[in-house]
């Protein structure tokens, strides 16, 4: 039932990086890293309506900080955010994006995402601070090749 226009993504601004960190605490992710390259989708009068992250390592990328705003959930925001992620990824030349999640498998199996065990992921992607530091052992692993 998506309704509202359509939201712009584009490259996070210093504000927009302030809405993140305090949008993924409130929904119980963790902070920003500074590796990540932070997209926030807007809506057509510049409220930001919410933001996704990439990390890139050695070939493959890693999806991460995907945040909609409550009121904005439910109208594909979080649709243009991985697919403006899943654009700049495969811009960069990257084989594949993986990610990791507690809550929202149904939403990433819909978008083209597989289950796919920690062990098969990339070392490089594995020795991100997300893996190695935050995510807990109930956290499923998804993959998608692009
Ligand atoms: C997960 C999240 C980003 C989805 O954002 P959203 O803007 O509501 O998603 P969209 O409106 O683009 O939804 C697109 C589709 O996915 C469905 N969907 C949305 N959230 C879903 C969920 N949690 N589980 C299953 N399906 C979901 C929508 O119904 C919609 O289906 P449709 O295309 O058939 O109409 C948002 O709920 C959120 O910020 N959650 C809290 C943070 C979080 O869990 N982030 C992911 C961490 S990896």
């Amino acid at each position: 039932m998506a309704t509202a226009p359509l939201p712009r993504v584009n490259p996070a601004d210093a504000g927009a990086r302030a809405w993140a960190g305090r949008a993924l605490e409130a929904a119980g992710l963790c902070a920003l890293g500074e590796a990540t390259e932070l997209l926030a989708a807007r809506a057509p009068d510049g409220v930001l309506l919410g933001v996704a992250g990439l990390e890139r390592y050695g070939g493959d990328g890693l999806l991460r900080s995907l945040v909609v705003a409550p009121a904005a959930r439910r109208s594909g925001t979080g649709a243009a955010l991985v697919a403006a992620v899943e654009q700049r990824a495969a811009a960069l030349g990257l084989g594949a994006l993986y990610l990791l999640t507690e809550s929202a498998m149904a939403f990433f199996a819909a978008r083209g995402y597989e289950r796919v065990p920690r062990e098969s992921v990339p070392a490089a992607v594995r020795g991100s601070e997300q893996f190695r530091l935050h995510c807990p052992a109930s956290a499923v692993c998804l993959r998608k090749y692009l």
